[in-house]
């Protein structure tokens, strides 16, 4: 090939200069996602896990339990004032039509504030939205954890800010709505802002 060998330099050089960009174009930065953080190259987000709670009854509930069944999961807290019951009151909606019976899909509704939504607590508020509804609490530590596994902001908030968190307070959270697959992992998810006809849909098709 090099019957000119003055030229193998240049050649050899030209080889290295591309192999050199191919590997920096592979290893270039590659800006994240801002809701949820990391996409891995198979399409799917890092976000959720395996997790035991307690129940609105005060049992505890491994999302293992659910295992076969999809999970619609959503935190927020019992005296959220806005957000949170919107939210639910719109799932709970799209629930009643995609999945009447409850056999394909447990909604569950974990608090970000355990100290004061005890299991007794959370009993009469799920209600509200059904009766399939699942409510989950737990310790500070096991609310922690979880939160740190599906991506959840959560911060308390002083209602009165002279006396600061003794005054009271409210969450400050963001507010995603999570679709777990069968398998545990995470088929969907949609903000709070999911216009009820799009939440039914996407259901309706993520679930078939
Ligand atoms: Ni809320």
């Amino acid at each position: 090939m090099f019957r000119k060998p003055q030229l193998l330099v240049p050649y050899l050089l030209l080889v290295a200069a591309l192999a050199g960009a191919a590997l920096w174009w592979q290893a270039r930065p590659r800006a994240e996602t801002p809701v949820l953080g990391k996409v891995v190259s198979s399409g799917t987000i890092q976000v959720g896990g395996p997790f035991t709670l307690t129940g609105q009854d005060g049992k505890r509930v491994a999302s293992s339990d659910f295992r076969g069944r999809y999970m619609l999961i959503y935190f927020g807290y019992t005296t959220c004032p806005d957000v949170c019951p919107t939210t639910l009151a719109v799932m709970a909606d799209a629930l009643a039509k995609v999945d009447p019976a409850g056999k394909k899909i447990v909604p569950i509704f974990i608090t970000i504030d355990p100290e004061r939504d005890t299991p007794k607590v959370l009993a009469p508020y799920v209600k509200e939205f059904g009766d399939n509804f699942v409510g989950l609490t737990g310790s500070v530590a096991e609310i922690a954890a979880v939160e740190k596994q599906y991506k959840v902001y959560a911060k308390k908030t002083p209602l009165d800010d002279k006396k600061g968190l003794a005054g009271g307070y409210g969450m400050d959270h963001s507010s995603v709505i999570y679709l777990m697959g069968p398998d545990g992992r995470i088929a969907s998810y949609w903000d709070e802002l999911v216009p009820p006809a799009k939440l039914e849909a996407d259901l309706r098709e993520r679930t078939k």
